[in-house]
């Protein structure tokens, strides 16, 4: 395929073609009032077919009553003859509401164009259209070239017309702490279905993205069309179904309340939505999206993740020296990488009630300072890693007591604590400063290789005093500091890696994900709970980035007691670590983690940059069992939670395989793939006889012709 990926296919048409698939748009002039307009979104059509789709959209109601042709449009403003859910609000000098926008002029490359529109009272509005392989990445920016100041109450980064369907089905995750991705499927009611986040951070209760197909698509067949939004603070994602039958997806930051100012001279950039047509089902449609985060987002997407232990769930805030290097010795035994010091190593910290922004070690806990932890750490031959909260203050603090001015608050209003702590404004400079200072001595001194960067509160009294009339842009400029921050770490540290927490799963998407390197998916580190989120995790993120400990049985925040080998098999489903407290594991059990830790070694490359495949079953309910493929390695994990679950299927049916290919298993067996994908692989984790929380890792090797 040629590396121009927008095709100009018409007077002011242009099409974003990636290799499976076509959306076309442009300019449609109504007199004075101007919309850019979605024409198609969809399959791939030949080059010369483009230009037939071109103004193909035949009006629903003439020129009636209502005109709802504001649901094809990439921006629809409120303002002029449009109803349905504005992407983009503004409020000019005197009150004024209505955005009148009218084309200027196309900027084209090879693969981005910016249509230019202008609004005589002083907007200069770019839509930008970007092919980034099978994504197409739209974003947004506003200048105001006016005179007067303007306020925008809505920025989009754009939006996104479903083609007609026979039915509308959305899938999504939501969720909460310790429950987070959670997946949804459900018809699209009429009406306006939002997902969004107010806190201040991506959140757990939802995540920025959104599938929808008529309601026919499986796992490996049909028709998928997602929309997500790559930003970490709070957002808003809607879905409308009008009573008219079509459906517009608009997405961006920022949720409703808050409005930022534009004064003449600015400008603000969105962050992009990205949109992605899959006609391979879901499964297709996740694979895509893996390959995209693989190869362009994550910062470090081929490297092998190292096998972590981290001591969070061993000794909760009880650190020590003696305890951890106790703890590293156990862990290097095993066979881990990278040894991981959680909470409470630092300032006064002994609990969440004091101490956080005091970043220098414990003198009481770590009276040589961690150089001794670290210098033995690496001695055992593993790398080194420390766990930070660097947006957050404990009031009862060095920091707070010399900066009270540093967090998050209005005057004169209450400064609400959630965990005991408040949060620092990562928009001022001062803040970011003293972050990047602070972390960046961390690393230098200590030979850093790895943060857990934790965020463990929503916003509240969200103020900026010092900002004035500008403080609702803290709802932006939080995020984006934190994102310069992360940068310049990166770019000081290029050894240094990083884990993105927010009190688990609060902070993943693909923001987060071009400066981390991994994410914690939740604090419920219960092995059945587990495989629900991971799923849901893995409609959009890669298994590499997902990071998951084996811990203790019972479970410390469930009671659930899972065997050893199933609680491994299902953090192998990503980048593995060990939370356990070692000092409790039996000779036994330790033998079988170091054996179970060497296996998933052996196929680390298949699961971490293989491609995936959701087999079967509901994770965490039924059978089930997740593929992955890569190279000559075919990876499956099976899992079966309940003994007395009836009637399993008996066999699975692999995917993605080389049908003429011949693959081998652990004991010699030979079957052709196209076997393995029709008739299937008989598992006795599925049968129906033996205990609950039956596991095991199948790998077939595809041998050489
Ligand atoms: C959050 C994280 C946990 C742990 C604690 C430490 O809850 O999600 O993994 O790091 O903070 O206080």
């Amino acid at each position: 395929m040629s590396s121009v990926n927008i095709l100009s296919v018409g007077d002011r048409a242009w099409a974003a073609v990636t290799k499976t698939s076509a959306f076309v748009f442009g300019v449609e002039a109504a007199g004075e009032d101007t919309r850019v307009v979605q024409w198609y979104w969809g399959p791939r059509l030949p080059e010369a077919a483009l230009a037939e789709v071109v103004g193909q959209v035949p009006r629903r109601t003439g020129s009636g009553f209502h005109d709802p042709r504001d649901v094809d449009e990439l921006l629809p403003v409120e303002g002029g003859r449009r109803w349905g859910v504005p992407s983009l609000q503004a409020a000019y000098a005197g009150g004024v509401r209505s955005v009148e926008l009218s084309f200027v002029e196309a900027v084209l490359s090879d693969t981005e164009i910016e249509l230019v529109l202008r609004d005589p009272l002083g907007l200069r509005v770019g839509v930008h259209v970007k092919v980034v392989s099978e994504v197409v990445e739209r974003w947004v920016s506003v200048a105001n070239e006016g005179p007067h100041a303007v306020r925008l109450g809505r920025l989009d980064s754009g939006s996104w017309a479903i083609p007609e369907q026979a039915g509308y089905r959305y899938t999504g995750v939501a969720g909460a702490w310790a429950q987070e991705t959670q997946l949804h499927r459900a018809e699209l009611a009429v009406g306006e279905t939002t997902f969004t986040s107010r806190t201040g951070t991506t959140s757990h209760r939802a995540n920025p993205w959104i599938m929808i197909d008529a309601g026919d698509a499986t796992e490996e067949r049909g028709e998928v069309w997602t929309v997500a939004l790559a930003w970490s603070g709070s957002w808003r994602l809607t879905a409308q179904r009008r009573p008219e039958g079509d459906v517009a997806v608009t997405a961006g930051f920022g949720h409703d309340g808050p409005s930022w100012p534009l004064d003449p001279g600015e400008t603000l950039v969105t962050p992009s939505a990205l949109g992605l047509y899959s006609d391979g089902g879901f499964g297709a449609a996740s694979r895509a999206w893996h390959d995209y985060a693989r190869h362009h987002v994550l910062p470090t997407p081929f490297e092998e993740r190292p096998v972590l232990y981290n001591s969070w769930e061993a000794t909760w805030f009880d650190v020590n020296e003696e305890g951890q290097i106790d703890l590293a010795r156990r862990a290097a035994e095993l066979g881990v990488e990278l040894f991981v010091v959680d909470d409470g190593w630092f300032g006064s910290r002994t609990d969440d009630r004091r101490g956080l922004g005091d970043w220098w070690p414990n003198p009481d806990r770590f009276p040589q300072g961690l150089s001794k932890l670290f210098d033995t750490v690496r001695e055992l031959g593993m790398r080194a890693g420390l766990w930070v909260e660097p947006e957050m203050v404990n009031p009862d603090s060095d920091l707070y007591r010399e900066h009270p001015d540093w967090v998050l608050h209005y005057p004169g209003r209450r400064r609400d604590t959630l965990r005991n702590q408040l949060v620092l404004n990562y928009g001022r400079a001062d803040v970011r400063e003293w972050a990047i200072g602070w972390l960046s001595g961390l690393v230098s001194d200590y030979g850093l290789d790895y943060f857990k960067w934790d965020m463990n509160r929503s916003f509240t009294q969200a103020g900026w005093a010092e900002a004035g009339e500008r403080a609702d842009l803290l709802w932006i400029e939080h995020t984006r500091g934190v994102y310069a921050v992360m940068d310049t770490l990166r770019e000081r540290h290029p050894r240094l890696r990083i884990e993105s927490c927010s009190g688990g799963g609060g902070r993943i998407d693909f923001g987060i994900l071009r400066r981390t390197d991994e994410v914690w998916t939740s604090d419920n580190t219960d092995a059945r709970d587990r495989q629900a989120i991971q799923d849901g995790y893995s409609y959009l993120y890669p298994a590499s980035a997902m990071s998951a400990w084996v811990t203790d049985s019972p479970n410390p925040h469930t009671r659930r007691e899972v065997p050893l080998a199933y609680r491994f098999h299902v953090a192998m489903a990503g980048a593995l670590g060990v939370g356990g407290d070692l000092t409790r594991w039996s000779p036994a059990e330790l033998e079988q983690a170091r054996e179970l830790i060497a296996a998933y070694k052996a196929v680390r490359p298949a699961i971490q940059h293989g491609r995936q495949h959701r087999l079967a079953g509901t994770p965490g309910v039924t059978a089930s069992a997740v593929q992955y493929v890569h190279e000559d390695t075919v990876v499956v994990l099976a899992y079966n939670p309940f003994a007395l679950s009836k009637h399993p299927p008996r066999r699975v049916r692999l995917a993605g395989l080389d049908p003429e290919a011949v693959y081998e298993d652990a004991a010699g067996e030979r079957r052709h793939g196209q076997t393995l994908m029709s008739h299937g692989l008989a598992l006795p984790t599925w049968s129906t006889e033996g205990s609950d929380y039956r596991s095991e890792m199948v790998v077939l090797r595809r041998l050489g012709i």
